[in-house]
This record gives structure tokens, C-alpha cells and sequence, in this order.
């Protein structure tokens, strides 16, 4: 068994230190070190990361990285590199890194190179979004293709959702994208009911192809475009391809197979989205924009595959965010771009982190005794800072916090009077100034303030954050910064000694709802009495309700 991670000497080594740290507060650690901001500021590939406003001295880092390496994060990554299945409760390996290994890379699992078979991928998804984009592939009435509605959930969803919200600036304005993931009925329908079934292309994206939400959105999808166009079975082939790595459940459903875009079982769901499950993205973008983002995944890949660890910006993110967990108390941590276009980053890079990390057992099954992942959330600036910011300034919780900002708008024309941007980036300064150096007393006082009032506007500071900042929000950025996140978690993971490939926590709520589902119809059987009786007794006012 792997020693507790707070039995090992690393760990106790941090417990004493964060004693010592008290509340020393950062503008006491700014004014004895005048070469601060410079050192403990790093670069990966076009993102310059400021690590100097958090809570942490030269000491408090090379502790971290002592605790780095006595967890065995490098052996762990190096395992994950080379195609080891370290996913161990599915007997996975664990690499979504190769779907952004350039041609010519090897990867194997089981003794096969798997970056071939990747870029075999890359190439059919690269000829069909040429022919949607050209109006070459047509619907089934010979109509060009308008609207792309892409239906999956999850990593098969929140990743393009994310992605095109993020890169609309680089798509194919001519072109329409929705995306549909909640079985909830009005999902599907405000995506489809003003489209034109005769121009609209449903991609059914799912890794497993058996996801009930999935399966339900595209069954009713198949029937809302064979009620417009006349019932003809044949039209599906033309509006309807699949992303998935089931055969057998794509042509089941009744998609052709050779309107099949495949991945592997080495991709967990919320590290897919530079695989097929891409394939909208792709689509609104165009092949070359898709691949700059791949090269963009890939910088930070080798980043982290070979960069020591005292340099390593992934793994730096993860070491700060278990410090701040386990010896600040931390619950959550918020993720604040200040980019409308990020307007998603956040809720995607809910599922990248808390299906990875929200795991209290270890990966031999013991539990832990020591905080795992964080509650991950956040909006982009400036919108947060007129609602919940309060909280972060004066608030009796620490959150620390990521603000990642950038020089240049994407759009010029989105500030034609050059208003914008520069207003939008003093505040992503403003912030983090604030937030670490607050406003004294003394401060407040001498500006007049009347005595009762002086405690209210007294700003603690000492809130840590992180500051990236990158000339533009461009593919290759985007997937410079999802490739940062995803590396952080897996530190964190290996640190905390949990699999963060598997999410068996998904499951029990699934296998009820399942039976729950046939016992809501108001048949005249009497309500069922199985459940516990909170739930028995919603499930009758339910059925009391929906049979009126
Ligand atoms: O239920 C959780 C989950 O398995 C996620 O991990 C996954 O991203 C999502 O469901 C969708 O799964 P699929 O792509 O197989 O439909």
C-alpha cells in the first residue's frame, strides 16, 4: 500500500510551514522581496503566468515540489505518456495526449501506435467538414447545410459547446451551430423548432452511444426531421452522422456506419474534445484552425512532458491548488476569464476538474483522509465583479482564484472606439491588486472616512491568485490553456493518490432514475412504496400533478 500522503514526511514538512506562514500577508511578502513578481512568474508556450499573488514563499514551493516528487507525479506522467493503462479501474490507458501528437509521433498501448490511427481520424472529419463548409455535402433534398446541431452531453457535449463559443470569432458565420444536451424536451426544441430540416445536419456525439439523454434527444431529433421532410428513412444518412466509439450502437440507432467518425476507449469524456467528438467544432472553424488548436494542446503537452518540475506550469497550478485545500481550508476555486468568449470556460472546466477529482477513495480502494478536488466555478469579468465578488474581497471564505485575461480583442471591430478592451483589462488588473492587497485601516481612515464606516470598507486582501495572460485568444491558445487545466488536475490527482480517469460517482443516479422512470405515469396502479418515503411521496404528488 502506498504510504498516507499525510504520514509522509513531505506532508508534515508543509503542516509545520503553514504554521509558521500564520497570516503573513502578501504585501509584506511584495515589500521584503523587490525580485518577486519577476521570479515567480513563468511562460508556457503564448501564456505568461504570474504566480506571485499567492500565498506562498520560496520555501513554500520547494516544499510543494518535495511533496511533487515524493508522490511520484513524473513517474505517474511518464506512465500516462507511454500508453501504461493507469486508469487502473477500467484497465485504461489514459491518452487523450495523442490525439494532439503531430504525424510521425509514436504512442503505443498494447503494442500498437495509436497517432496513425489518430490522424486517420483527423483526415475523414478534415474531407467531411471541407464538404459540409463548400456546400458539397447536401441534405437530402439537394439543400446546402445551414444549421449543425450537435447532440451528446457531458465531455460529448460541454467541449465543442465550449470550444465554438469560444473560437465563433474564427467560424463560418453562414453557418448556424447549436448545441443539444439536456433531455429536458425544450433543449431540443429551441435548437430546432426556426431551422430548416432540409439544411440542418444532426451530429450524435457519444462516446458510449447508450447515454439515455443522448439516445432520447437524437431519437426525437430523427423524428422532428423525418416529420419535415416527408417520412423517407433514406434522408437520415444525409442529415445524421455519429461520433462515438460503438459500432454496433451507431448502426443500431440507424446511422451508417460509414458516417462514422471513431475514437478510442483510451479518451475519457471530458478529455475529448480535440478528438472527433470535435467534429461541430471543426465544422464552424475549418481543418486548419482545428489543427493550430491541436498544436496549441500539444505545446503544453511537451511542456509538462519535459519541463523540470520547479518550471512546470501545470504542475505548479496543481501543487497551489493543494495547499490551498488542504492547509488554507479552500472549498472552492473560481476560474474568471475576462473574455466574453470564455463565456463557458468555466462551466466546462467544471466536468474536466470534479469528474476527475471528485473521488474520496484512493486508487487501491482506501479511502482518503485528506481533501481531494475543489468545487470549480466562475463567469467571465467584468460581469462577476457587479455580483459576486463581494464575497471573494470581504467574505469570511478564501478563494483562490484564476483571472486569465488577454492583450488583444479577438474582433477589432467589437471596439471600434478603442473603449473596450483597455477598460476590460484594468479591471482583470484591478482585481488581482485588489484582492491581494486590499485597502488597510490606516488607508481608509485617512481618506475621511466617518468612524462607523471605516470597518465596511477595510479590504483584508491576502486572496490568491493566479494571473495568465496571452496576446490573444486564438485556437492555438484555446487549447493551450484546456491543456493547462487538464495537466493540473492529473498532478493533483497523482498527488492525491486517486484515479482521476474513472467516474463511477455517475452511476447510482443513473440505475434509479431507470426505475423511477415507468413509476411517474399516472396508470391508475397505486404510487410506489419501494423508496424511501421522501421520495415515494414526491413520486405521488408527481403522478397527483402530471395525471390533472
Ligand atoms: O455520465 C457521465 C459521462 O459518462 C461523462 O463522463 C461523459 O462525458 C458523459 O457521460 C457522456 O457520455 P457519452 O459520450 O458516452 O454519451
Amino acid at each position: 500500500m502506498t504510504q498516507q500522503l499525510t504520514e509522509t514526511t513531505q506532508w508534515q514538512a508543509l503542516a509545520k510551514h503553514r504554521e509558521a506562514f500564520g497570516e503573513t500577508h502578501l504585501r509584506e511578502l511584495f515589500a521584503t522581496d523587490p525580485g518577486r513578481a519577476e521570479r515567480l512568474r513563468l511562460t508556457v508556450g503564448d501564456l505568461a503566468v504570474d504566480f506571485s499573488k499567492h500565498l506562498v514563499t520560496d520555501e513554500t514551493l520547494a516544499l510543494l515540489l518535495d511533496l511533487a516528487k515524493a508522490r511520484g507525479v513524473e513517474p505517474l506522467r511518464d506512465a500516462m505518456f507511454a500508453g501504461e493503462k493507469i486508469n487502473v479501474t477500467e484497465n485504461r490507458a489514459v491518452l487523450h495526449v495523442a490525439l494532439r501528437a503531430p504525424r510521425g509521433e509514436q504512442i503505443e498501448v498494447d503494442g500498437e501506435d495509436v497517432v496513425p490511427g489518430v490522424h486517420e481520424v483527423l483526415d475523414r472529419m478534415s474531407a467531411f467538414a471541407d464538404r459540409v463548409r463548400s456546400g458539397e455535402w447536401t441534405g437530402a433534398t439537394g439543400r446546402r447545410i445551414r444549421n449543425v446541431v450537435n447532440i451528446g452531453i457531458g465531455g460529448s457535449d460541454l467541449g465543442p459547446a465550449m470550444a465554438y463559443e469560444a473560437l465563433r470569432a474564427y467560424s463560418d458565420r453562414s453557418l448556424t451551430f447549436r448545441f443539444v444536451s439536456n433531455v429536458d424536451g425544450a433543449d431540443l426544441y429551441e435548437a430546432t423548432h426556426d431551422l430548416d430540416a432540409a439544411e440542418t445536419l444532426f451530429i450524435i456525439s457519444s462516446k458510449t452511444f447508450t447515454t439515455v439523454e443522448t439516445i432520447t434527444n437524437a431519437t426525437s431529433a430523427k423524428a422532428w426531421l423525418l416529420g419535415q421532410l416527408g417520412g423517407d428513412e433514406a434522408a437520415v444518412a444525409k442529415h445524421f452522422v455519429a461520433v462515438s466509439t460503438n459500432d454496433a450502437e451507431v448502426a443500431e440507432f440507424g446511422i451508417d456506419t460509414a458516417n462514422m467518425f471513431g475514437f478510442w476507449d483510451w479518451v475519457g469524456g471530458r478529455y475529448s474534445y480535440d478528438s472527433a467528438i470535435g467534429l461541430s467544432l471543426m465544422i464552424a472553424i475549418g481543418p486548419e484552425a482545428f489543427g493550430e488548436m491541436l498544436a496549441g494542446f500539444h505545446t503544453v503537452d511537451r511542456h509538462f512532458r519535459t519541463t523540470p518540475l520547479e518550471h512546470n506550469v501545470p504542475a505548479l497550478l496543481g501543487l497551489l491548488g493543494v495547499w490551498y485545500g488542504s492547509f488554507f481550508d479552500a472549498q472552492t476555486h473560481a476560474v474568471l476569464p475576462y473574455s466574453h468568449y470564455l463565456s463557458k470556460f468555466s462551466a466546462y472546466l467544471q466536468q474536466l476538474d470534479m469528474e476527475s477529482n471528485g473521488k474520496s477513495v484512493q486508487r487501491d480502494g482506501e479511502p482518503v483522509a485528506w481533501q481531494t478536488g475543489p468545487i470549480v466555478w466562475g463567469t467571465p469579468g467584468t460581469n462577476g465583479q457587479h455580483a459576486y465578488y463581494q464575497l471573494i474581497h470581504q467574505g469570511t471564505k478564501i478563494i483562490p482564484a484564476d483571472f486569465i485575461g488577454f492583450a488583444e480583442p479577438v474582433v477589432p471591430a467589437a471596439d471600434p472606439r478603442g473603449a473596450h478592451h483597455d477598460m476590460l483589462t484594468a479591471n482583470f488588473l484591478a482585481q488581482t491588486e485588489a484582492l491581494a492587497f486590499g485597502k488597510t485601516r490606516e488607508q481608509v481612515e485617512a481618506e475621511g472616512t466617518a468612524a462607523p464606516i471605516v470597518p465596511h470598507r477595510v479590504f483584508k486582501g491576502n486572496h490568491p491568485t493566479t494571473t495568465i495572460l496571452a496576446e490573444k485568444l486564438t485556437p492555438s491558445v484555446l487549447g493551450q490553456l484546456v491543456a493547462l487545466y487538464e495537466h493540473k488536475v492529473f498532478t493533483q490527482g497523482a498527488v492525491w493518490n486517486i484515479n482521476s480517469f474513472d467516474q463511477w460517482g455517475v452511476e447510482l443516479g443513473k440505475v434509479l432514475a431507470k426505475k423511477i422512470e415507468p413509476e411517474l405515469v399516472p396508470d391508475g396502479t397505486p404510487a410506489p412504496s419501494a423508496h424511501d418515503s421522501s421520495t415515494n411521496a414526491l413520486v405521488a404528488t408527481y403522478r397527483e400533478l402530471r395525471g390533472r
